[in-house]
């Protein structure tokens, strides 16, 4: 059944106070839920109390004290009639725990217990209104076994605790915050914590703790490190300061997204907690620190301030990204930030918006909501509110922002309410702005640069495409910061920021008689696909001299793409190919070469564009002359650049292990540089991996290595595959590697690979890091994905139909991969199909799946 936002209500009733009773076993859990229910005065008046569940049955249920039998279930939901205007309800249900596979409400994980509500989980747990704009108080009580579960751990503050029993204890949490269920967690397990001190700018001492398995304890520092700079910047660059007297957070192996901001008790995947030199990358030790930062950051931006519906998911989650990544800017690189995440923006975000999936950052509709935590409404919707920090400049953007978080404080509020406070607070008209919010879709701009009496002429025209659902689309407002080249002094006299708010409009610069070298789009300032005609030379000098970190990264991606679109399409002649790759392999040279750039930024110029951004730039595409053509490129560039590259690896060798930036930038370019040579000169990198696994003193290079000599046919090849598992068969992330790097491999013989890791003992569909090790590196990265036999569809639909009954969350993410049939050659098209036909037609598949499959056959 589809639910729309147009048809929002508020709930009859308000439940001002939550108390809850756990009697925790792995097996069975049992829980009294007392809520304190009233009228809600701005609702329509209605005496039935409809509470939602999810597999639960009640085992009884009071009114005022009295048992009542004067209950119907609807569906899953439990509807009871109530004569007067404030009541007490009572409901006691029981659960197990251990057989709940889909991680959604209350679990065992490892044999502790722990909880993921959002979106909908708690009525897993209890019959509640599962709405995030009922917000109430919680009490919890929660007793069980000491020996199995000795940490007790819910929202808010510890306030008592004891022993009830011989061996039996108990603990009370209580959080002073109205917050809606999907914001409870619970945790009881055999923890240890690495615990910290943080005295907020107000001077309230906060104690912190990184709760994890015993032996995990030495890979928490970074975690840790990591929170303490959360805090700070909050308050820096937010005014926003923390509200209890401690901050919890639990790693949990089993989990099915990145982590979870539950009020006082952040609830993380390992992956995105554990870090140490030897188990983790320097990419792993970023994630750690963004989706710290990010968990903690919705303390204030979806705790304090939650969303009225699930409609306004991008309300909480696109601000909340943005406030990840304009932290991490600061803890780092600032220019490597921005391109790594304009990178994952388009390999993930663009084809879903040019794809059956498209919807706009605030959606219309929904059947599962746990469809909709897409790229579209995190990453676009970061980007969406990063156009109103551009445009109103960062100082007017924190007017904005202080005066949301002052109105909105305490409430479920809505995408409008962000944008109303942000309009009056910085002080922008967003009148047309708001059709971002509601248009899905990447605009086109097409851009023409002349020059007329000594002016140069901007024309710019946007067009957006039509999405499922959406056609004939108004214009929105376009931000652009430009700048304008003097060819002759290789200089511009500033950057500007432009507006494009009509369909077509002009732009006019004076004081030029020769046509500038136009840098636009500086900084990736809106989330658009730019169209223009713009000469070889005109890109190398971009990429060799913009001073915008992103422009010169952007005009070496356009001298690539535009050459790989002309090659793939077969339209080259052999000269005209030779030509292009020599104004490629001249900026590349100089890329490698410049003495004035950071290791960290030459690693990040040194990335072909993804086989998923080429795709995107072709209405239909051939995925293997993709493949072909992008492999063929970068063993040229291998060669041509071949004593360059030597000379990168060579410099970047022998150097031991720290955290600094120079330290990493040398990490980056020596695996990069491997890559090259990988396919420029096999047997040479070879050699070279080898030589930098075995020397390797962190996973940095011992994973790059292995990724490179994991595409090779190397004789050493499957000697580094076991070592590597020998070294690391009990540590469960790494493992998590050890099948990612072989399914994601360049290797011809992938999928057959796959195929015999699905056999290995350490195999799992049950845990989702593992599935995805293995079948979503495969699906996303793996050329033989798309093998001409079907065969790869074949697998990731077979695994989509055997996870549906287990996971049916997780398994939902695999349907995009099928889903982007409409784009690709007939031939396989037509296998993709056929696949998602038979998915379709399978017996009692889940909501998730289902609606899913169904978008993408419509
Ligand atoms: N709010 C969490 C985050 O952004 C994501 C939780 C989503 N969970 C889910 N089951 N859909 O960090
Ligand atoms: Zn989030």
């Amino acid at each position: 059944q589809l639910i729309r936002r147009e048809d929002y209500r508020p709930f009859a009733w308000n439940v001002p106070q939550v108390a809850l009773d756990f009697v925790l076993g792995l097996n069975q859990t049992r829980i009294t839920a007392r809520l304190d229910v009233e009228r809600n005065p701005v609702a329509e008046a209605d005496p039935t109390l409809r509470l939602n569940g999810d597999g639960l049955t009640p085992v009884e249920i009071r009114v005022d004290g009295a048992v009542v039998q004067s209950w119907v279930m609807e569906g899953a939901d439990l509807v009871l009639t109530l004569p007067g205007e404030a009541h007490q309800v009572e409901i006691v249900t029981e659960i197990d725990p251990s057989a709940n596979t889909q991680l959604m409400g209350l679990y065992a994980s490892n044999g502790m217990l722990c909880t993921q509500c959002e979106a909908e989980g708690f009525r897993r747990i209890t019959f509640f209104p599962d709405r995030p704009d009922v917000l109430s108080t919680y009490r919890v009580r929660m007793s069980g076994p000491k020996d199995q579960f000795p940490v007790l751990l819910s929202n808010g503050n510890h306030v008592d605790g004891g022993e009830s029993a011989e061996g039996v204890h108990w603990a009370e949490w209580y959080d002073p915050w109205p917050k809606p269920s999907y914001l409870f967690a619970l945790v009881a397990g055999d923890l240890v914590a690495r615990k910290d001190v943080f005295t907020t700018m107000s001077g309230r001492k906060v104690d912190l703790a990184v709760w994890v398995r015993e032996g995990d304890l030495g890979r928490t520092e970074h975690a840790m490190e990591s929170l303490i700079k959360s805090m700070k910047w909050d308050e820096e660059r937010f005014g926003r300061e923390y509200d209890l007297d401690t901050f919890n957070i639990v790693a949990v192996s089993d989990f099915n997204m990145g982590a979870m901001e539950n009020k006082g008790l952040n609830i993380f995947n390992t992956k995105y907690v554990l870090a140490d030199s030897d188990s983790a990358t320097d990419g792993d030790y970023d994630g750690v620190e963004g989706v710290i930062g990010h968990e903690y950051f919705h303390n204030w931006s979806g705790n304090r301030i939650t969303c009225r519906d699930w409609f306004q998911l991008s309300l909480k989650e696109g601000f909340t990204v943005l406030r990840d990544q304009l932290f991490s800017q600061d803890m780092g690189s600032a220019a490597v930030k921005r391109i790594e995440d304009v990178r994952v923006l388009r390999a993930a975000q663009f084809p879903e918006d040019s794809g059956p999936l498209a919807h706009p950052i605030r959606p219309d509709s929904y059947r599962e909501i746990s469809n909709f935590y897409t790229a579209t409404v995190y990453n676009k919707g970061a980007e969406v509110i990063r156009m109103m920090r551009t445009m109103a400049g960062e100082e007017r953007f924190r007017q904005g922002t202080d005066l949301y978080f002052d109105r909105h404080d305490g409430e479920a509020a809505t995408c409008e309410d962000f944008v109303a406070a942000i309009e009056e607070g910085a002080g922008l008209d967003l009148a047309q702005f708001r059709l971002w919010y509601s248009q899905a879709g990447a605009p086109r701009v097409t851009v023409e640069l002349a020059l007329e009496d000594g002016e140069a002429v901007l024309t710019l025209q946007q067009s957006a495409p039509a999405t499922p659902g959406q056609s004939g689309k108004q214009p929105m407002p376009i931000p652009l910061r430009i700048a304008l080249f003097d060819r002759e002094s290789g200089q511009h006299g500033g950057e500007q920021l432009i507006v494009l708010t009509q369909e077509q409009q002009s732009f006019r610069f004076a004081g030029f008689d020769q046509l500038p070298i136009l840098s636009l789009n500086r900084g990736f300032s809106a989330p658009v696909a730019i169209d223009r005609e713009i000469a070889a030379d005109d890109l190398v000098f971009l990429a060799a001299r913009d001073d915008d970190p992103f422009a010169r990264y952007e005009a070496m991606q356009d001298l690539i793409v535009g050459h790989l679109k002309k090659a793939i399409g077969g339209h080259l002649s052999d000269d005209d190919r030779a030509a292009a790759r020599a104004a490629i392999g001249t900026a590349f040279r100089a890329i490698l070469t410049d003495d004035t750039l950071d290791d960290l930024m030459r690693g990040e110029l040194m990335i072909l564009p993804g086989a998923s951004y080429l795709a995107e730039q072709m209405l239909v595409s051939d995925p293997a002359e993709i493949h072909a053509e992008r492999e063929g490129l970068k063993a040229w560039l291998g060669a041509h650049c071949g004593a360059e590259l030597q000379a990168i690896h060579q410099r970047a060798s022998g150097v031991s292990y720290s955290r600094d930036a120079a330290a990493r930038g040398l990490r980056k370019v020596k695996t990069q540089a491997l890559v090259y040579l990988a396919a420029g000169k096999p047997e040479l990198a070879a050699g070279l991996a080898q030589d930098q696994y075995q020397a390797a003193d962190n996973m940095t290079d011992r994973q790059g290595a292995l990724m490179v000599m994991a595409g090779l046919e190397s004789p050493d090849r499957d000697a580094m595959l076991s070592d590597f598992y020998d070294r690391y068969r009990d540590n469960p992330l790494v493992v998590d590697k050890w099948f990612a790097i072989q399914a994601q491999s360049l290797h011809p013989g992938a999928l057959r690979h796959v195929k015999e890791l699905a056999e290995h003992p350490d195999f799992t569909l049950r845990n989702p890091n593992r599935a995805r090790s293995l079948y979503m590196a495969f699906a996303a990265a793996s050329p033989t994905f798309h093998q001409a036999d079907g065969e790869g569809y074949r697998m990731i639909a077979d695994v989509i139909l055997a996870l549906d009954p287990i996971n049916p969350q997780t398994a939902a993410r695999f349907v995009p991969f099928l889903g982007r049939w409409r784009r690709i050659e007939p031939k396989r098209a037509a296998m993709m199909k056929q696949e998602l036909e038979r998915i379709a037609a399978a017996p009692a598949l889940s909501r998730d799946t289902y609606e899913q499959v169904s978008r993408s056959l419509g």
